[in-house]
């Protein structure tokens, strides 16, 4: 009953390492020299020498805005890796568990999205994941499509630690407020991967297709950066509190344009899994409290 995780070194990854081993599920993690994934051959020959329960794909091409320049390899990861595993997964007769992105939306609903509005990526980044679902779709039934949003955690780079790098740096922050979104923490998704995978391998579940999982409540970059400075502060990671004055995106132009909502609506992944939104100030506060510990 082996789980299969590929991309095993990013911030999901890592946490979904961690946690198998802490609750005892057999994994094979590989980071990407232990499975490039946009190896068609070798994906297939590890799904078939290995014999994996489920595979669960946390490897991808996830910066925004290099994608704009390379689209060439964001499209051979995010879409032609997805497909290589979906085809080997399918070969095997066993399920996929994927990654996606709030990215895949343009950002103009007035409302969180559901998984059945429609998609108008607006980047190449959100566009090479679009296409990865899709060729999921097209090669496998037994796949769950996990949409996430503004991930965070205590490995690898993110948000989080830009911030509070720049509280260490700086007197004032200046952070984009007209964007708003649900920040995930990596452990939250992690425990819901190993969730699904209990719910997977017990025959629990026969609801394959695409959900939504984001932390709540919804926010802006602004005040998510507020309260990592707030929180880092409490925690003692930061020796001093620094005021965050909000900006619009025009104050803050990038290579890549972002939804200026990407909030997603998890009430579908609530009903058929049980699987309820985490508040993001908790996994704040863990991931604060574990660097806290690393200092130390
Ligand atoms: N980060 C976010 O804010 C965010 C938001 C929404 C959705 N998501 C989605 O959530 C998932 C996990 O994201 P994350 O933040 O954990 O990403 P991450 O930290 O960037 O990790 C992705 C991992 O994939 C690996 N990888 C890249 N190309 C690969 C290849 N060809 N074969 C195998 N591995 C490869 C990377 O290895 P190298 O470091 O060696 O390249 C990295 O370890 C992704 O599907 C992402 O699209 C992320």
């Amino acid at each position: 009953m082996t789980l299969l995780l590929t991309g095993a070194d990013g911030q999901v990854g890592r946490e979904v390492q961690r946690q198998a081993r802490e609750k005892g599920h057999p994994i094979l993690a590989l980071n990407r020299s232990g499975l490039d994934i946009t190896d068609a051959n070798a994906v297939r020959q590890v799904v078939g020498e290995t014999g994996p329960a489920m595979i669960v794909n946390a490897a991808a091409f996830t910066a925004v805005d290099k994608a704009e320049d390379e689209p060439g390899i964001a499209f051979r990861v995010n879409r032609d890796g997805a497909a290589n595993l979906a085809k080997a997964a399918a070969e095997a007769g066993i399920p996929l568990v994927h990654l996606s992105t709030d990215y895949v939306f343009d950002g103009t609903n007035p409302r969180p999205y559901l998984e059945t509005d429609p998609v108008a990526p607006i980047g190449v980044y959100g566009h090479s994941k679009w296409e990865g679902e899709e060729a999921i779709r097209q090669r496998l039934h037994h796949h769950l499509i996990i949409r996430v949003s503004w991930v965070f955690g205590v490995h690898g780079n993110n948000f989080v630690k830009t911030m509070l790098r720049l509280a260490r740096e700086r007197d004032v922050l200046r952070v984009v407020a007209d964007q708003r979104g649900g920040p995930t923490y990596a452990g939250h998704i992690a425990a819901f991967i190993l969730d699904l995978y209990r719910q997977i391998v017990n025959q629990e579940t026969t609801s394959w297709g695409t959900y939504h999982f984001c932390g709540s409540p919804v926010t802006s970059w602004h005040a998510f950066a507020e309260a990592i400075v707030r929180t880092g502060h409490r925690k003692g990671i930061l020796e001093r509190s620094v005021a965050v004055h909000p900006i619009t995106t025009a104050d803050y132009p990038t290579r890549a344009r972002r939804p200026a909502n990407s909030a997603l609506d998890c009430r579908k992944i609530e009903a058929y899994f049980g699987i309820h939104p985490k508040a993001w100030q908790t996994g704040l506060d863990d991931m604060l409290e574990r660097l806290a510990k690393e200092d130390a």
